[in-house]
């Protein structure tokens, strides 16, 4: 044990989490419709299966492209040898021109600006590592992708400050919870540095609004701190408002050219709008030279790899394809989205309005014995462990207030999204059934034993987790 690096021993990876437990339990017993059909349904991975058939599609239309080959000739040897962490130009350039497509080409991106990492995961690491170390803090809305813990915390040494959102005003960022975040880091002897934000958000599945957008480059400005947008989610908003990228709102304020401008990053990644997590492309962009430079240096220990940057920078370039692509990739998130909801409204759940992204964030308060983070994971657990669908409690994401789910929806067949909204709809209504009998017997003893009034109040509102005077 006395053998490992202090780093390695210590717990903010951030794998003990619920987020992770829940991934374990279905790799025991994965659900297969032939094979195991009483397994355990994924609905905690944010993956988007929707789309393949159009890549595959692409991928025997370019049969030469896919096996390496350039006008006819191998470029088999030049891929093998080449490791410059610069990245190859031709992929830079496809990258920024699809970011930019993503965007309604309402800004235009500079490949010069743009750093290739193995993943959205290499590209916060990198980041934070270039703009923060120990003793410093980066500021988060609340709640977040638990990934983070592990990806911005680990090997940098910066600790995350949660900035407070609540479901009162659907968990959009605000003025003094920003303030008070700025306060708690500082009360705790760190230096803030940064706020870091995903839009579209995990696990919201929302966009996040122009004026919210604002707010953070005002504040950013007046504290003198940097601000990384993780934009993974940006080609899969697929109902209004639409996405609106940090570098949109520098452009409209005319800040492009601004000193507050190099402050402003962008994390990206092939992983979600193109459903490639295993490809491992992913990139940072920077307006500020220094930050470029540095990040580029670390790139050399996740680069991408040279035959995935050829594959897909031929991909990528067919604008034919790329066009089609995010537009289908959309409409099919959407309809998937909307059977989820519709299958949990059967089940008598309701979720955040959402716009965007592969999950919903999905409110199962009248589900907790108790209003406590407790009767959180008890319920996580009978759904896990005995209805058998793997779904992220809130608590994993660091929500405050228990009773919140984040369920995937498009890493599934629809008749597998079906078959759990059915598994979740018995168990609600036995559940409901289960309270309402005992809350029932509970009734007739109560009035056998000619109990007084008051006891009877008193335990039916316990029974039903409402205060006594709730009516
Ligand atoms: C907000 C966010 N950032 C980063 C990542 C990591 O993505 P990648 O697979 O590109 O490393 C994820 C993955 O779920 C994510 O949701």
């Amino acid at each position: 044990m006395g053998l490992l690096s202090e780093k390695a021993m210590c717990n903010t990876h951030g794998q003990d989490s619920l987020y992770f437990a829940g991934w374990e339990e279905y790799e025991k017993n994965p659900y297969d419709e032939v094979k195991n059909p009483t397994g355990v349904i994924q609905m905690g991975l944010a993956e988007n299966q929707l789309s393949f058939d159009l890549l595959e599609s692409w991928l025997a239309n370019n049969q030469d492209t896919a096996s390496f080959k350039k006008d006819g000739q191998s470029i088999f040897r030049e891929l093998a040898l080449f490791q410059d962490y610069h990245g190859l130009p031709a992929f830079k350039k496809a990258m920024v021109e699809f970011m930019s497509e993503i965007r309604g080409n309402k800004v235009t991106f500079d490949q010069n600006k743009l750093v290739l990492t193995a993943g959205a995961t290499a590209a916060n690491e990198t980041l934070i590592f270039c703009l923060a170390g120990k003793g410093d803090a980066i500021l988060l809305p609340t709640p977040y992708y638990p990934g983070f813990d592990r990806d911005l915390k680990w090997r940098t040494g910066v600790e995350i400050v949660p900035i407070q959102c609540t479901s009162s005003n659907n968990f959009q960022i605000t003025a003094p919870a920003l303030e008070q975040a700025y306060q708690d880091a500082q009360n705790r002897n760190l230096k803030v540095k940064g706020v870091l934000v995903t839009n579209p958000s995990n696990p919201l599945g929302t966009t996040i609004s122009r004026s919210e957008l604002n707010l953070l480059l005002s504040f950013i400005t007046s504290k003198g701190i940097h601000l990384i947008s993780d934009e993974i989610y940006s080609g899969t908003v697929f109902n209004s408002p639409g996405f609106v990228s940090i570098m949109e709102v520098l452009k409209d304020k005319k800040c492009e050219n601004r000193e507050v401008s190099n402050r402003v990053h962008i994390v990206y990644s092939l992983s979600k709008d193109l459903g490639l997590p295993g490809f491992r492309v992913g990139a940072v962009y920077s307006n500020d030279e220094m930050v470029v430079s540095a990040a580029t240096k670390m790139s050399s220990f996740g680069l991408v790899s040279s035959q995935t940057q050829y594959l897909l920078s031929a991909l990528l370039s067919n604008k034919k394809f790329t066009k089609n692509y995010i537009s289908e990739n959309q409409k099919r998130l959407k309809h998937r989205q909307k059977q989820l909801v519709k299958g949990l409204e059967k089940a008598g759940i309701s979720c955040l309005k959402s716009n965007a992204g592969l999950f919903c964030w999905v409110n199962m308060k009248h589900l907790l014995k108790s209003n406590t983070s407790e009767a959180e994971m008890e319920l996580w657990r009978r759904i896990v462990y005995d209805v058998k669908l793997n779904i992220s409690p809130g608590s994993s994401c660091h929500c405050t207030e228990p009773g919140w789910f984040r369920v995937c929806f498009a890493n599934m067949s629809e008749a597998t999204l079906n078959l759990a909204m059915d598994r979740l709809k018995t168990f609600v209504d036995s559940t409901t059934n289960t309270r309402s009998q005992s809350s029932h017997q509970l009734l007739k003893s109560l009035r056998k034993n000619s109990h007084t009034k008051w006891v009877f109040r008193l335990s039916f509102d316990a029974l039903h987790d409402r205060e006594p005077d709730e009516r």
